[in-house]
């Protein structure tokens, strides 16, 4: 293979950069040209596209967002859509692409897979809900932010005896809560992955204050506040009615998607970026690469979209033991 394009798509993730910088670089280093294609499919549908050297993707590994934007292309949905990318990967001369990010962008580069294009994604999104991998680029960058602002949280919680609920991201998933909920001591965390019973909350909340925890960091997943508008402040003043411990909800928000990549998210992208050239470099497509324990291993994309990805049922049952 000759030449290759690079994407990214979906919601950014802190790490993006490193995996375009070991792509391009990865490519250049086995004599490939190396097209960038900015905002996901958008760019390739229409147009927005340029060559890249070493030194396009120099000063990019400590930066959070993506060097080629990101955005969702609808468009790219319609097997019209589809075929149009086609086209243009021909005019373009690509004969390979790589794709960074979630489920959905998955399907785009299995779709261009089927019509020759030989496509390798990487696992670009903090909310680590893809199951063909352990880990994906953003995930640890993302708990590491969340940390750092419960902590803060938790100085302002300490200081006044409250409670604070806080609202993390996840989408459908939460692995970014419960991990962060162990992380920060959290007295309890709501996830859609667990069944859990508010009034049992309240009560394990009286019985630590009888015993002396005068503050509280609860954690919700995103994909248990979406059932309802304002979930976490409702759950706030309803912790608040039945307790008396005054408490505050905060919502992290976009803030959680940004900020300079952790060691273990640049490593780990540069390890997929390099895997997914060597893939193409053998004329290897419609995979995705994912890391299982320490080890980097690949999937057909069809099969790898089945994939269920289990929960942590011990770690969130040792939450609940050692949060009294
Ligand atoms: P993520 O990749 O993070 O899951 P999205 O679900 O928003 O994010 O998907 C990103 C982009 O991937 C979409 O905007 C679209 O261009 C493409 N995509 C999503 N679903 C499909 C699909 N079923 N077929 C083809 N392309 C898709
Ligand atoms: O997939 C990453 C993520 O940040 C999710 O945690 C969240 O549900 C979603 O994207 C938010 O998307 P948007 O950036 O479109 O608001």
């Amino acid at each position: 293979m000759k030449r290759i394009g690079i994407l990214t798509s979906g919601g950014d993730a802190p790490g993006m950069n490193a995996a375009i910088r070991a792509v391009t670089r990865t490519a250049l280093y086995k004599g490939m040209e190396v097209v960038g294609i900015r905002r996901g499919y958008n760019g390739l549908l229409h147009g927005d596209t340029f060559e890249m050297n070493a030194r396009s993707v120099s000063s990019i590994i400590q930066r959070g967002g993506t060097l080629l934007y990101t955005a969702r292309c609808p468009e790219f949905k319609e097997e019209a859509g589809v075929l149009k990318g086609v086209e243009a990967c021909h005019e373009l001369g690509i004969e390979g692409l790589v794709v960074v990010g979630g489920d959905g962008s998955y399907r785009g580069a299995g779709d261009l897979s089927r019509h020759g294009i030989a496509c390798v994604g990487l696992p670009g999104t903090i909310d680590n809900d893809i199951s063909s991998t352990d880990f994906t680029i953003g995930y640890d960058t993302a708990m590491n932010t969340v940390m750092e602002l419960v902590d803060k949280l938790r100085d302002t919680s300490h200081s006044h005896d409250r409670c604070s609920v806080v609202e993390v991201m996840g989408r459908g998933a939460g692995y970014i809560a419960v991990n962060t909920g162990v992380a920060c001591g959290a007295v309890e965390v709501l996830c859609p992955e667990k069944e859990f019973d508010i009034e049992k909350i309240v009560e394990k909340m009286q019985a630590s204050r009888k015993i002396g925890k005068q503050n509280f960091i609860i954690i919700v997943a995103e994909g248990v506040a979406m059932q309802a508008p304002n979930y976490s402040a409702d759950l706030a003043k309803f912790i608040e009615a039945k307790t008396g411990i005054e408490s505050r909800a905060t919502v992290l928000g976009h803030v959680q998607r940004g900020g300079s990549p952790t060691v273990r998210d640049r490593v780990l992208a540069s390890q997929m970026g390099n895997y997914a050239v060597n893939l193409l470099e053998q004329g290897i497509g419609n995979r995705v690469v994912g890391i299982r324990g320490t080890k980097l291993v690949d999937y057909d994309i069809q099969e790898a979209l089945q994939m269920k990805k289990p929960f942590d049922d011990d770690l969130y049952e040792m939450n609940r033991q050692i949060s009294i």
